[in-house]
Protein backbone atom coordinates (compact mmCIF):
# COMPACT_ATOMS: atom_id res chain seq x y z
CA UNK A 1 0.00 0.00 0.00
CA UNK A 2 1.50 3.12 -1.31
CA UNK A 3 0.88 6.63 -2.18
CA UNK A 4 -2.33 6.66 -4.52
CA UNK A 5 -2.93 8.27 -7.67
CA UNK A 6 -4.98 10.67 -8.33
CA UNK A 7 -8.02 8.64 -10.26
CA UNK A 8 -8.30 9.47 -13.57
CA UNK A 9 -11.22 7.56 -13.60
CA UNK A 10 -12.91 5.08 -10.84
CA UNK A 11 -12.97 5.25 -7.41
CA UNK A 12 -10.27 6.35 -4.78
CA UNK A 13 -11.50 3.23 -2.98
CA UNK A 14 -10.83 0.88 -6.05
CA UNK A 15 -7.40 2.50 -6.62
CA UNK A 16 -6.29 1.98 -2.64
CA UNK A 17 -5.94 -1.62 -2.81
CA UNK A 18 -8.39 -1.77 0.29
CA UNK A 19 -10.94 -3.61 -1.69
CA UNK A 20 -14.71 -1.96 -1.88
CA UNK A 21 -16.50 -4.51 0.41
CA UNK A 22 -18.66 -4.05 3.66
CA UNK A 23 -15.93 -3.64 6.41
CA UNK A 24 -16.59 -5.04 10.14
CA UNK A 25 -16.38 -2.45 13.76
CA UNK A 26 -15.37 -5.61 15.69
CA UNK A 27 -12.21 -4.39 16.25
CA UNK A 28 -13.93 -1.04 18.39
CA UNK A 29 -16.37 -3.01 20.89
CA UNK A 30 -13.53 -6.34 21.69
CA UNK A 31 -12.28 -6.09 24.84
CA UNK A 32 -9.46 -8.73 23.72
CA UNK A 33 -8.59 -6.80 20.86
CA UNK A 34 -8.34 -3.23 23.09
CA UNK A 35 -6.16 -5.22 25.20
CA UNK A 36 -4.02 -5.85 21.31
CA UNK A 37 -3.99 -2.79 20.36
CA UNK A 38 -2.16 -2.01 24.09
CA UNK A 39 0.45 -4.05 23.32
CA UNK A 40 0.38 -3.55 19.22
CA UNK A 41 0.09 -0.21 19.00
CA UNK A 42 0.45 2.10 21.71
CA UNK A 43 3.59 0.20 23.51
CA UNK A 44 5.31 0.62 20.26
CA UNK A 45 4.32 3.50 17.61
CA UNK A 46 5.72 6.99 18.32
CA UNK A 47 3.12 9.49 20.55
CA UNK A 48 2.27 12.73 20.46
CA UNK A 49 2.24 14.02 23.73
CA UNK A 50 2.71 17.69 23.71
CA UNK A 51 4.50 20.77 21.87
CA UNK A 52 7.49 22.40 22.70
CA UNK A 53 6.32 25.44 23.26
CA UNK A 54 4.88 23.37 26.58
CA UNK A 55 8.55 22.73 27.93
CA UNK A 56 9.54 27.13 27.44
CA UNK A 57 12.57 26.92 29.36
CA UNK A 58 15.34 24.43 30.97
CA UNK A 59 13.32 23.14 33.76
CA UNK A 60 9.59 22.89 32.29
CA UNK A 61 8.19 20.09 32.54
CA UNK A 62 4.37 18.01 32.10
CA UNK A 63 3.55 14.96 32.36
CA UNK A 64 1.05 12.67 30.69
CA UNK A 65 -0.95 9.87 32.16
CA UNK A 66 -0.80 6.85 28.55
CA UNK A 67 -3.98 4.88 30.07
CA UNK A 68 -3.54 2.19 26.85
CA UNK A 69 -0.11 1.99 27.62
CA UNK A 70 -0.75 1.71 31.43
CA UNK A 71 1.91 4.04 31.23
CA UNK A 72 3.14 8.29 33.36
CA UNK A 73 5.50 9.67 31.30
CA UNK A 74 7.22 12.50 33.01
CA UNK A 75 8.48 15.24 29.88
CA UNK A 76 10.88 17.44 30.52
CA UNK A 77 13.67 20.02 29.44
CA UNK A 78 16.68 19.26 31.53
CA UNK A 79 19.27 22.00 32.22
CA UNK A 80 21.18 21.39 28.48
CA UNK A 81 17.89 22.32 26.95
CA UNK A 82 17.34 18.82 25.68
CA UNK A 83 13.89 17.50 26.02
CA UNK A 84 13.87 13.88 27.70
CA UNK A 85 10.96 11.90 28.86
CA UNK A 86 10.56 9.19 31.58
CA UNK A 87 8.58 6.59 33.21
CA UNK A 88 7.23 8.89 35.95
CA UNK A 89 8.31 6.62 38.96
CA UNK A 90 10.53 6.60 41.85
CA UNK A 91 13.23 3.88 41.73
CA UNK A 92 13.04 3.39 45.16
CA UNK A 93 10.00 2.05 46.25
CA UNK A 94 7.73 3.22 43.07
CA UNK A 95 5.86 5.82 43.95
CA UNK A 96 4.83 7.87 41.45
CA UNK A 97 7.75 10.45 41.34
CA UNK A 98 5.70 13.63 39.93
CA UNK A 99 2.58 14.74 40.55
CA UNK A 100 0.27 17.49 42.39
CA UNK A 101 -2.75 16.88 44.33
CA UNK A 102 -4.07 14.10 42.87
CA UNK A 103 -1.66 10.82 41.50
CA UNK A 104 -4.05 10.52 38.65
CA UNK A 105 -3.85 14.03 37.32
CA UNK A 106 -1.15 15.50 34.64
CA UNK A 107 0.62 18.16 35.86
CA UNK A 108 3.00 20.72 34.73
CA UNK A 109 5.23 23.18 36.27
CA UNK A 110 8.88 24.32 36.49
CA UNK A 111 11.74 22.76 39.08
CA UNK A 112 15.58 22.35 38.94
CA UNK A 113 14.60 18.70 40.95
CA UNK A 114 12.12 16.02 41.25
CA UNK A 115 11.54 15.45 44.47
CA UNK A 116 9.59 11.87 45.54
CA UNK A 117 6.89 12.46 48.33
CA UNK A 118 7.57 9.27 50.02
CA UNK A 119 10.95 9.53 51.38
CA UNK A 120 12.68 12.63 49.71
CA UNK A 121 14.84 10.64 46.72
CA UNK A 122 15.91 13.44 44.13
CA UNK A 123 16.28 13.19 40.59
CA UNK A 124 18.15 15.56 38.33
CA UNK A 125 16.08 16.80 35.32
CA UNK A 126 18.44 14.27 33.01
CA UNK A 127 16.91 11.61 35.23
CA UNK A 128 19.83 11.04 37.65
CA UNK A 129 19.52 10.33 41.09
CA UNK A 130 20.83 12.93 42.89
CA UNK A 131 20.25 12.47 46.69
CA UNK A 132 18.91 9.22 48.43
CA UNK A 133 17.89 10.10 52.09
CA UNK A 134 20.41 8.06 54.78
CA UNK A 135 22.06 6.67 52.04
CA UNK A 136 24.31 4.73 54.75
CA UNK A 137 21.55 2.99 55.71
CA UNK A 138 21.07 1.01 52.08
CA UNK A 139 23.32 -1.70 51.20
CA UNK A 140 26.10 -1.87 48.32
CA UNK A 141 23.74 1.15 46.65
CA UNK A 142 25.16 3.24 43.90
CA UNK A 143 23.02 5.86 43.07
CA UNK A 144 24.37 5.49 39.27
CA UNK A 145 22.12 2.58 38.97
CA UNK A 146 19.10 4.17 40.15
CA UNK A 147 18.59 6.95 37.60
CA UNK A 148 14.91 7.33 36.25
CA UNK A 149 13.64 5.19 33.15
CA UNK A 150 14.43 6.66 30.39
CA UNK A 151 11.30 6.70 27.11
CA UNK A 152 12.53 7.25 23.96
CA UNK A 153 11.76 11.01 22.70
CA UNK A 154 12.24 13.13 20.08
CA UNK A 155 10.91 16.59 18.16
CA UNK A 156 9.46 17.14 15.14
CA UNK A 157 8.60 20.45 14.03
CA UNK A 158 8.10 21.09 17.96
CA UNK A 159 5.95 18.53 18.43
CA UNK A 160 7.57 16.14 21.12
CA UNK A 161 6.78 12.29 20.49
CA UNK A 162 8.02 9.26 22.73
CA UNK A 163 8.18 5.84 22.28
CA UNK A 164 7.11 2.94 24.58
CA UNK A 165 9.26 0.15 22.90
CA UNK A 166 12.48 -0.86 24.49
CA UNK A 167 13.87 -0.52 21.06
CA UNK A 168 11.59 1.24 18.12
CA UNK A 169 12.10 -0.56 14.80
CA UNK A 170 12.37 3.25 13.63
CA UNK A 171 13.39 6.57 14.25
CA UNK A 172 10.64 9.51 14.38
CA UNK A 173 11.28 10.82 11.15
CA UNK A 174 11.47 7.61 9.62
CA UNK A 175 8.03 6.47 10.59
CA UNK A 176 6.12 9.64 9.91
CA UNK A 177 7.68 9.36 6.35
CA UNK A 178 7.84 11.30 3.52
CA UNK A 179 4.43 12.24 3.51
CA UNK A 180 4.09 13.75 6.94
CA UNK A 181 7.59 15.30 7.08
CA UNK A 182 6.52 17.27 3.99
CA UNK A 183 5.68 19.60 6.27
CA UNK A 184 8.96 20.51 7.63
CA UNK A 185 8.90 24.04 6.98
CA UNK A 186 5.27 24.95 8.25
CA UNK A 187 6.11 27.60 10.65
CA UNK A 188 4.35 26.25 13.61
CA UNK A 189 6.72 27.83 15.88
CA UNK A 190 5.02 31.11 15.20
CA UNK A 191 1.49 29.63 15.99
CA UNK A 192 1.74 29.76 19.35
CA UNK A 193 -1.83 31.43 20.88
CA UNK A 194 -3.63 28.56 21.60
CA UNK A 195 -7.08 27.46 22.51
CA UNK A 196 -6.81 24.22 24.05
CA UNK A 197 -10.65 21.25 24.88
CA UNK A 198 -10.49 17.93 26.77
CA UNK A 199 -13.38 15.71 26.87
CA UNK A 200 -13.97 12.60 27.57
CA UNK A 201 -16.00 10.70 25.46
CA UNK A 202 -18.48 7.51 25.18
CA UNK A 203 -16.51 5.68 22.16
CA UNK A 204 -13.69 3.61 21.53
CA UNK A 205 -11.08 5.88 20.34
CA UNK A 206 -10.99 5.01 16.68
CA UNK A 207 -15.25 5.71 16.52
CA UNK A 208 -14.27 9.66 16.98
CA UNK A 209 -11.34 9.21 14.90
CA UNK A 210 -13.24 8.32 11.96
CA UNK A 211 -15.62 10.90 12.27
CA UNK A 212 -13.01 13.50 10.85
CA UNK A 213 -11.54 10.89 8.36
CA UNK A 214 -14.33 11.84 5.99
CA UNK A 215 -16.37 14.96 5.24
CA UNK A 216 -19.23 12.70 3.93
CA UNK A 217 -21.17 13.35 7.40
CA UNK A 218 -21.01 17.02 6.81
CA UNK A 219 -23.98 17.34 4.68
CA UNK A 220 -26.20 15.90 7.31
CA UNK A 221 -24.39 16.73 10.76
CA UNK A 222 -22.91 20.25 10.03
CA UNK A 223 -25.70 21.64 7.18
CA UNK A 224 -24.32 25.04 8.53
CA UNK A 225 -21.10 24.05 7.69
CA UNK A 226 -21.93 24.77 3.62
CA UNK A 227 -25.19 25.65 3.63
CA UNK A 228 -27.50 23.53 0.54
CA UNK A 229 -28.71 26.95 -1.01
CA UNK A 230 -24.68 27.46 -2.51
CA UNK A 231 -23.08 23.99 -2.52
CA UNK A 232 -22.31 22.38 -6.14
CA UNK A 233 -22.88 19.85 -6.23
CA UNK A 234 -25.07 18.95 -3.72
CA UNK A 235 -22.72 17.05 -1.35
CA UNK A 236 -19.31 17.63 0.46
CA UNK A 237 -16.54 15.83 -1.98
CA UNK A 238 -13.01 15.90 -1.14
CA UNK A 239 -10.61 16.98 -3.95
CA UNK A 240 -7.33 14.90 -2.54
CA UNK A 241 -7.09 11.50 -0.19
CA UNK A 242 -3.65 9.88 0.04
CA UNK A 243 -2.11 7.18 2.28
CA UNK A 244 1.66 6.50 3.01
CA UNK A 245 2.09 4.11 5.46
CA UNK A 246 0.06 4.10 8.45
CA UNK A 247 -0.98 7.46 7.96
CA UNK A 248 -3.37 9.65 5.83
CA UNK A 249 -4.25 12.54 4.17
CA UNK A 250 -7.15 14.58 3.23
CA UNK A 251 -7.62 17.71 1.36
CA UNK A 252 -10.61 19.44 0.46
CA UNK A 253 -11.59 22.34 -2.04
CA UNK A 254 -11.83 25.31 0.17
CA UNK A 255 -15.15 27.28 -0.28
CA UNK A 256 -14.35 30.10 1.62
CA UNK A 257 -16.73 30.99 4.12
CA UNK A 258 -16.48 34.54 3.61
CA UNK A 259 -17.69 34.13 0.20
CA UNK A 260 -20.72 32.83 0.69
CA UNK A 261 -23.71 35.30 0.96
CA UNK A 262 -24.34 37.27 3.63
CA UNK A 263 -27.67 35.48 4.60
CA UNK A 264 -25.77 31.87 4.97
CA UNK A 265 -23.15 33.42 8.08
CA UNK A 266 -23.97 33.80 11.68
CA UNK A 267 -24.13 37.40 12.79
CA UNK A 268 -21.44 37.12 14.53
CA UNK A 269 -19.16 35.92 11.40
CA UNK A 270 -19.48 39.04 9.70
CA UNK A 271 -19.09 41.12 12.47
CA UNK A 272 -15.97 39.96 13.54
CA UNK A 273 -14.57 38.47 10.34
CA UNK A 274 -14.13 34.83 11.85
CA UNK A 275 -15.92 31.53 12.08
CA UNK A 276 -16.18 27.92 11.55
CA UNK A 277 -12.68 27.84 9.12
CA UNK A 278 -10.74 30.27 11.27
CA UNK A 279 -9.90 33.73 11.42
CA UNK A 280 -10.64 34.98 7.85
CA UNK A 281 -7.32 37.37 7.24
CA UNK A 282 -4.55 35.44 9.44
CA UNK A 283 -1.31 37.69 9.56
CA UNK A 284 1.18 36.98 7.09
CA UNK A 285 3.39 34.23 8.33
CA UNK A 286 5.56 33.07 5.00
CA UNK A 287 5.89 31.03 2.35
CA UNK A 288 4.18 27.45 2.90
CA UNK A 289 5.35 24.34 2.08
CA UNK A 290 4.12 22.04 -1.32
CA UNK A 291 3.25 19.46 0.81
CA UNK A 292 0.73 20.95 2.45
CA UNK A 293 -1.39 20.48 -0.58
CA UNK A 294 0.21 17.98 -2.35
CA UNK A 295 -1.98 17.92 -5.38
CA UNK A 296 -2.60 21.42 -5.78
CA UNK A 297 -6.14 21.72 -5.15
CA UNK A 298 -7.41 24.91 -5.88
CA UNK A 299 -8.96 26.77 -4.52
CA UNK A 300 -7.39 25.00 -1.06
CA UNK A 301 -9.44 24.39 2.05
CA UNK A 302 -7.73 22.38 4.83
CA UNK A 303 -5.72 19.35 4.65
CA UNK A 304 -5.85 16.74 7.37
CA UNK A 305 -2.81 15.00 8.29
CA UNK A 306 -3.89 11.35 10.29
CA UNK A 307 -0.91 10.87 12.12
CA UNK A 308 -0.94 7.02 13.10
CA UNK A 309 -2.27 6.09 15.62
CA UNK A 310 -4.38 8.85 17.40
CA UNK A 311 -2.79 12.33 16.24
CA UNK A 312 -4.43 14.49 13.39
CA UNK A 313 -3.25 17.86 12.61
CA UNK A 314 -5.58 19.84 10.35
CA UNK A 315 -4.45 23.03 8.86
CA UNK A 316 -6.30 25.87 7.67
CA UNK A 317 -3.15 27.85 6.10
CA UNK A 318 -2.52 30.49 8.51
CA UNK A 319 -3.51 28.48 11.47
CA UNK A 320 -4.23 24.69 12.47
CA UNK A 321 -6.11 22.30 14.62
CA UNK A 322 -4.65 19.37 16.35
CA UNK A 323 -6.78 16.34 17.57
CA UNK A 324 -5.43 13.45 20.17
CA UNK A 325 -7.78 10.29 21.00
CA UNK A 326 -6.42 8.46 23.99
CA UNK A 327 -8.15 5.25 24.53
CA UNK A 328 -9.20 4.64 28.24
CA UNK A 329 -11.10 1.68 28.01
CA UNK A 330 -12.66 -0.47 24.99
CA UNK A 331 -15.54 1.71 25.09
CA UNK A 332 -14.52 5.54 26.21
CA UNK A 333 -11.80 7.86 25.40
CA UNK A 334 -10.02 11.15 26.37
CA UNK A 335 -10.08 13.82 23.36
CA UNK A 336 -7.84 16.48 23.82
CA UNK A 337 -8.43 19.26 20.49
CA UNK A 338 -5.78 22.38 20.15
CA UNK A 339 -6.66 25.22 18.06
CA UNK A 340 -2.93 27.23 17.16
CA UNK A 341 -2.67 30.43 15.81
CA UNK A 342 -0.24 33.50 15.10
CA UNK A 343 -0.40 35.47 18.49
CA UNK A 344 -3.20 38.23 17.95
CA UNK A 345 -1.93 41.64 17.79
CA UNK A 346 -5.07 44.05 17.89
CA UNK A 347 -8.03 43.58 19.63
CA UNK A 348 -9.70 42.22 16.64
CA UNK A 349 -7.71 39.63 16.08
CA UNK A 350 -7.56 38.64 19.42
CA UNK A 351 -11.82 38.33 18.93
CA UNK A 352 -11.45 36.95 15.81
CA UNK A 353 -9.05 33.83 17.26
CA UNK A 354 -12.10 33.52 20.27
CA UNK A 355 -14.53 32.86 18.02
CA UNK A 356 -12.93 30.71 15.81
CA UNK A 357 -12.57 28.43 19.30
CA UNK A 358 -15.69 28.83 20.55
CA UNK A 359 -17.82 27.63 16.66
CA UNK A 360 -15.15 25.03 16.80
CA UNK A 361 -15.93 23.83 20.14
CA UNK A 362 -19.78 23.68 18.53
CA UNK A 363 -19.50 21.77 15.55
CA UNK A 364 -16.86 19.16 17.65
CA UNK A 365 -19.89 18.74 19.94
CA UNK A 366 -22.11 17.95 16.91
CA UNK A 367 -19.55 15.04 16.34
CA UNK A 368 -19.28 13.66 19.95
CA UNK A 369 -23.34 13.63 20.15
CA UNK A 370 -22.73 10.91 17.52
CA UNK A 371 -20.14 8.62 19.76
CA UNK A 372 -22.48 7.12 22.47
CA UNK A 373 -25.41 6.34 19.73
CA UNK A 374 -22.64 4.97 17.74
CA UNK A 375 -20.53 2.85 20.12
CA UNK A 376 -23.98 1.37 22.10
CA UNK A 377 -25.12 0.29 18.81
CA UNK A 378 -22.31 -1.16 17.53
CA UNK A 379 -21.67 -3.20 20.94
CA UNK A 380 -25.35 -4.81 20.26
CA UNK A 381 -23.65 -6.41 17.44
CA UNK A 382 -26.82 -6.83 15.44
CA UNK A 383 -25.51 -5.56 12.53
CA UNK A 384 -21.99 -6.64 11.62
CA UNK A 385 -20.98 -5.36 8.55
CA UNK A 386 -21.03 -2.19 7.28
CA UNK A 387 -20.75 -0.19 3.71
CA UNK A 388 -18.80 2.73 3.04
CA UNK A 389 -18.51 5.47 0.45
CA UNK A 390 -15.87 6.25 -1.45
CA UNK A 391 -15.53 8.91 0.54
CA UNK A 392 -14.77 7.00 3.85
CA UNK A 393 -11.96 5.79 1.67
CA UNK A 394 -9.69 6.56 5.22
CA UNK A 395 -11.64 4.60 7.70
CA UNK A 396 -11.45 1.85 5.66
CA UNK A 397 -7.59 2.31 5.49
CA UNK A 398 -7.50 3.41 9.16
CA UNK A 399 -9.36 -0.18 10.60
CA UNK A 400 -6.70 -2.19 7.65
CA UNK A 401 -4.06 -0.79 9.53
CA UNK A 402 -5.04 -1.34 13.17
CA UNK A 403 -5.80 -4.95 12.04
CA UNK A 404 -2.46 -5.17 10.47
CA UNK A 405 -0.41 -3.88 13.22
CA UNK A 406 -2.36 -5.88 15.78
CA UNK A 407 -1.65 -8.85 13.39
CA UNK A 408 2.00 -8.07 12.57
CA UNK A 409 2.21 -8.50 16.52
CA UNK A 410 0.78 -11.38 17.40
CA UNK A 411 2.86 -12.57 14.21
CA UNK A 412 6.18 -11.58 16.12
CA UNK A 413 5.27 -12.52 19.52
CA UNK A 414 3.02 -15.90 19.73
CA UNK A 415 3.18 -16.73 15.73
CA UNK A 416 -0.34 -16.17 15.59
CA UNK A 417 -1.01 -15.96 11.53
CA UNK A 418 2.34 -16.74 10.63
S1 LIG B 1 9.27 5.66 46.84
FE1 LIG B 1 10.25 7.45 46.20
S2 LIG B 1 11.63 7.90 47.78
FE2 LIG B 1 10.69 6.07 48.43
FE1 LIG C 1 -17.77 16.65 11.80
Amino acid sequence: MGRWPKPAEGSWTEHSGLGTGPISFADSVSPEFYELEREAIFKRAWLNVGRIEELPRNGSYFTKEIAIAKASIVVVRGQDGEVRAFHNVCRHRGNKLVWNEFPHEETRGFCRQFTCKYHGWRYDLEGACAFVQQEEEFFDLDKRDYGLVSVHCDVWNGFIFINLDQEPGQTLREFLGPMITALDGYPFEKLTERYDFVADNDSNWKIFADAFQEYYHVTALHPQQVPVAVRRPDAVECAHFQVEGPHRLVTTAGARRWTLPPEFMYPIERATRSGLLGPWDTPDIGPLPPGLNPSGVEPWGITNFQIFPNVEILIYGGWYLLYRYWPTSPNTHHFEGMLAFHPARTVRERVANEVAAVVFKEFALQDAAMLGGTQSALETRAVERFPLSDQEVLVRHFHKVVGDWVHDYLRATVGVGA
